[in-house]
């Protein structure tokens, strides 16, 4: 492929929102399809609207679901825009897709046909930029480290995975999959507890609310936000203040350890990583 200019974390979070849109919109199973190719694209290219003539890369992803109907097609874009019941969905997902590409200058289109599928193109100009190799994993040093934190997350799995990283790097961990969980964990719990991690977008609670009730009774605490949207589309609604920095869902172990070693030893770390409202 050729080379493109884009925020990694970011290109991660907009192939999860397609790919979770093309499970649900296929209850009964189906076809998941992603590809990539290099598209010179002139000025005859058939979409709709038109993209400007090119170097692009393209990336695809296609369900054979059931579609979205015309009425919808025009709005799926809009930030908290969902058909589906509360509870289950946001209305972020596209939002965040949109974000992520447009950032990178390049063009997001969705075709679609009831009951037969949908197809989202995302066209990345490419760059002439050599890439750079890229940069060596930091190592997790997992030396144990000490602390309790209390995650709330409503997704089963993530939660499951944080308790694992967290527990194997030392750290106490209670686990809460509800907003009201996490407040009673936190009114409960006998003992410090040093962080709250917090999913940003959960249904009835939002993480924010959950870490305003929860410094109320624990003043102390440090809070850290989680989200599979970006910081950009959540700030931009209010749901989170622009000065918080997130961990951006999915995270690999260092992008989750990093964060919260710095909370907890912040002189060892270059750069702050605000965790207060400023
Ligand atoms: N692949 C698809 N097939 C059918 N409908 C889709 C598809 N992708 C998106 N939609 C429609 O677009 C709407 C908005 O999608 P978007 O991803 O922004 O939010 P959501 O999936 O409803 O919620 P969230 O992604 O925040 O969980 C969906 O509610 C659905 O109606
Ligand atoms: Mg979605």
């Amino acid at each position: 492929m050729w080379p493109i200019l884009i925020d990694e974390g970011q290109i991660e979070q907009a192939l999860v929102n397609l790919a979770v849109n093309a499970r649900d919109a296929m209850p009964g199973g189906g076809t998941l399809t992603v590809t990539t190719s290099n598209q010179n694209l002139d000025d005859l290219a058939g979409y709709d609207p038109p993209v400007p003539p090119g170097r692009y890369v393209c990336l695809q992803v296609a369900d054979t679901g059931t579609g979205i109907p015309k009425e919808v097609l025009e709005r799926v874009f809009e930030p908290f825009f969902t058909t589906k019941p509360s509870g289950e969905g946001t209305g972020l997902g596209l939002a965040t897709v949109y974000g992520a590409i447009s950032q990178a200058d390049g063009h997001v289109r969705i075709a679609s046909e009831d009951n037969v599928g949908t197809v989202v193109t995302a066209l990345l100009p490419a760059t002439d930029q050599t890439p750079q190799p890229a940069a060596a994993v930091l190592p997790c040093d997992r030396t144990s480290q000490q602390g309790t934190i209390l995650v709330v997350e409503d997704e089963d799995g993530i939660l499951e995975v944080a308790r694992r990283l967290l527990t194997r790097n030392g750290y106490q961990v209670i686990t809460a999959a509800t907003g009201t969980e996490a407040l009673e964990k936190a009114r409960w719990h006998d003992g410090p507890i040093d962080l709250l991690l917090a999913d940003v977008v959960m249904p009835h609670m939002l993480g924010t609310e959950v870490a305003a009730t929860v410094r109320a009774l624990r003043p102390d605490i440090h809070v850290l936000y989680m989200s599979g949207y970006a910081q950009p589309v959540l700030s931009s609604h209010g749901t989170l203040e622009p000065g918080i920095r997130l961990i951006e869902k999915p995270f690999t172990e260092p992008d989750l350890l990093n964060p919260i070693r710095e909370i907890f030893a912040p002189e060892q770390s270059a750069g702050g990583f605000p965790d207060r409202p400023t």
